[in-house]
């Protein structure tokens, strides 16, 4: 009679009342401002998750190197303690010279030049080229272009002759403050401004929301609009993660994704337009325009950097890039 009663309770239980699964646990994890275009854009993909897939999975967000920062993201990812990321494309040499295109300073006139490279089936097949390393590119998401900032006014080239910059880990953006005569210092982002105050380094390059987010201009009274490289992001997770998401529910998150990236896309040219402005605005750095003839010298000076990687780069993703600008 017991064993009966047992019986009974657990076909109830299994027939008649929901289950509930856990949910898919999503820790989505970069290293700036949540008022950015990737920290917005982690928000707005945590928020269509919530609204349109309920219980199924859950996006946790973790804005400012706060659960990760550069030097271990990657290596966090690996061992599934963080599922998404989207690190600068600058950051992944160590998995492929590929993406290193993108840092190829004066190679895109501006951010939607890159935006038309990265509609190119070239570009779709970046995403694809970490597949050995486990790493999934799902999108490009972007900031936009970057400008030189130092302790001292940069208006020529010449000007940055024995200055050490702050780099993202990049061989190409090492070579591109040689060509200056200028040394660079790979630096975790979350650790820039604190380098920037002590001295370690006496400039940088970023894009106006990263410098306005970060508060650069409390160390750099000279911001150069130079407009000479553009900060890239590729939004990934790991391979054998994501291909262990159910079919359906993969499908739906990679919709979300290309909604998202949409937006992020869109929001990236205000938002560093608005940088600039508050920047502007703040007063603490002095803003220095450059006239043609001028920004053409950084042209020049930095140039060479595309033979110089062509054959790491790949002479046909170089050549597509070379493609898209409207000149
Ligand atoms: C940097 O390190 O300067 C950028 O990659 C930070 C970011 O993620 O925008």
């Amino acid at each position: 009679m017991k064993y009966l009663s047992a019986l009974c309770l657990s076909f109830a239980m299994l027939f008649s009342m929901p289950v509930h699964a856990e949910p898919i646990l999503i820790k989505f994890s970069h290293v700036v401002a949540e008022d950015t275009p990737k920290g917005r854009g982690a928000l707005l993909f945590q928020r269509l998750v919530a609204e349109r897939m309920g219980d199924a999975v859950k996006v946790e967000v973790y804005p400012n190197s706060t659960l990760f920062g550069d030097a271990d993201e990657m290596a966090a990812l690996k061992r599934g303690e963080v599922q998404m990321l989207a690190p600068s494309v600058s950051k992944f040499e160590s998995y492929t010279k590929q993406l290193q295109v993108f840092d190829l300073p004066f190679l895109f006139d501006d951010l939607e030049a890159v935006k038309r490279f990265q509609r190119r089936e070239k570009s779709r097949q970046l995403l694809r080229s970490m597949a050995s390393h486990d790493i999934y590119g799902l999108a490009f998401w972007n900031n936009g272009m970057k400008q030189l900032s130092a302790n001292r006014e940069l208006r020529a080239p010449a000007d940055a002759k024995g200055l050490a910059f702050r780099i993202q880990a990049s061989s190409v953006l090492e070579s591109q403050f040689a060509a200056l005569g200028a040394q660079a210092k790979r630096i975790p982002f979350g650790e820039s401004l604190k380098a920037l105050q002590a001295g370690t380094v006496q400039g940088t390059e970023n894009a106006w929301s990263n410098m306005t987010a970060a508060g650069f201009d409390q160390a750099q009274p000279f911001i150069t609009e130079t407009n000479h490289g553009s900060l890239n992001y590729m939004l990934i997770s790991s391979s054998s993660f994501w291909q262990s998401i159910p079919y359906a529910t993969r499908t739906e998150l990679e919709s979300i994704v290309e909604e998202v990236t949409a937006q992020v896309n869109k929001d990236a040219e205000q938002l560093n337009r608005q940088g600039r402005e508050q920047l502007a605005a703040a007063g603490k750095a002095h803003l220095i325009g450059l006239s043609k003839e001028e920004r053409a010298a950084w042209r020049v000076a930095m140039q060479p950097l595309w033979k110089q990687y062509e054959a790491e780069i790949g002479a046909d993703v170089l050549r597509a890039a070379q493609t898209v600008n409207r000149r």
